[in-house]
């Protein structure tokens, strides 16, 4: 005998690992195979086009600064939260922020999560009931299929930005339905025809849910706040890891919504809050991004630099995202080494991360580019494709 096994024990075991390893290690020879295989690089230096920081906030030093005045006028922020926000983690940091958050968007509440995933997971397992039905974008985020599987709830697709497709769905349902759209797209940076769906919510009475991911920050509050359609949506969630350049999400609805979530909902109960950092960045980076408006326009004109070199995209003029379609795997893989060779750093999207057949290069476009350096890619794209 040991560590408490015997050699019956032992043998049994390591005979169902060595099983469960050979199932592990096909599926990734098959990535292998197919060329799909995911590996982590560590961060290289050259010039950024594949990162969300599209307004340079985590690179900026003036926030940066900020933020380190603030955490040294109060360590304790760094520190952990000491409980899940139901025990001891509900500090006067994280309701603060809360409130305030909830006032500038124009909502009743606000409910802050570590990540725009955590906050999906959390909205969407616990809304829709197993009797309900959800209707999502065929391109909407991974993380709301993943919260889907967990509240077992009939998922429908309709066709992407689809208005017509998205009615006859609605046409056939009954019982209590919802609907899960991205305002601006993360992979092809097209936009939602956000005002028609949200009539078609409250014509067919089903509650929308607007992932505002990638617009908070570069379309100022977002398109739900643009549009002034908070009492259409019944919940946007904002992100923090991205145009903000710190990290986390919220969730933005009425009373009603978060006291549910508050009871009913896993990801947000069963977890340690996290520090006051976090909720402390995401309050200063408010404040910051109203008193920097100058780099939404520096964006604004980056992105325009880049559409006058006119290289083809399904992406929207005004988008920081930009797709540039290569479906031949060989090819995307050859233009992505060429750009990095070049010293651009551009991000390759393989299937399965986007459906087989819609590979693609997707170029973050971000207030800190300079304009030879936008003209540099564009010239090593058009003289690869
Ligand atoms: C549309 C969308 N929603 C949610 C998320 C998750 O946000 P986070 O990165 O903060 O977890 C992402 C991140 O890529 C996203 O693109």
């Amino acid at each position: 005998m040991s560590n408490g096994l015997s050699l019956f024990h032992r043998k049994f075991f390591r005979k169902i690992m060595f099983k469960d390893f050979l199932q592990f290690e096909a599926a990734l020879e098959n990535r292998k195979q197919n060329r799909t295989l995911r590996t982590l690089e560590t961060r290289k230096d050259g010039v950024d086009f594949y990162s969300n920081d599209y307004l340079g906030f985590a690179r900026n030093n003036e926030f940066q600064n900020l933020l380190l005045k603030t955490v040294q006028e109060n360590p304790r922020l760094l520190t952990g939260s000491t409980g899940s926000r139901l025990i001891s983690g509900n500090t006067e940091t994280v309701t603060k922020t809360e409130n305030f958050i909830a006032k500038v968007h124009q909502y009743e509440s606000a409910l802050l999560f570590p990540s725009g995933y955590n906050a999906n997971l959390a909205l969407f397992s616990a809304l829709p009931g197993r009797h309900d039905t959800i209707i999502i974008d065929e391109k909407i985020h991974r993380s709301i299929h993943d919260a889907c599987k967990m509240s077992n709830c009939r998922k429908l697709k309709f066709k992407h930005n689809d208005c017509d497709h998205l009615e006859s769905i609605l046409k056939r349902q009954k019982g209590k339905i919802y609907i899960a759209i991205e305002s601006l797209y993360s992979m092809d940076g097209d936009i939602a025809p956000l005002p028609e769906i949200a009539e078609l919510a409250e014509r067919y009475n089903a509650g929308l849910i607007v992932d505002e991911a990638h617009a908070f920050g570069v379309f100022r509050y977002g398109f739900v706040d643009q549009l002034e359609l908070q009492r259409k949506v019944l919940a946007t969630v904002v992100t923090y890891g991205k145009a903000l350049g710190t990290h986390g999400a919220a969730i933005l609805t009425n009373n009603l919504m978060k006291h549910y979530l508050v009871n009913f909902s896993s990801p947000f109960i069963y977890t340690t809050s996290s520090h006051d950092f976090l909720w402390m960045s995401i309050f200063k980076g408010y404040h910051f991004f109203n008193e920097n408006r100058k780099l939404s326009t520096q964006l604004f004109e980056n992105i325009k630099i880049f559409r006058n070199q006119n290289i083809k995209t399904p992406s929207h003029e005004n988008s920081p995202i930009q797709a540039i379609m290569i479906p031949d795997n060989e090819q995307l893989r050859r233009l992505k080494n060429t750009l990095s060779d070049n010293g651009f750093l551009a991000y390759a999207i393989f299937s399965p991360t986007v459906k087989e057949g819609t590979e693609r290069l997707r170029i973050c476009l971000h207030s800190f580019n300079k304009t030879e350096e936008i003209i540099g890619l564009t010239k090593v794209i058009k003289d690869f494709t």
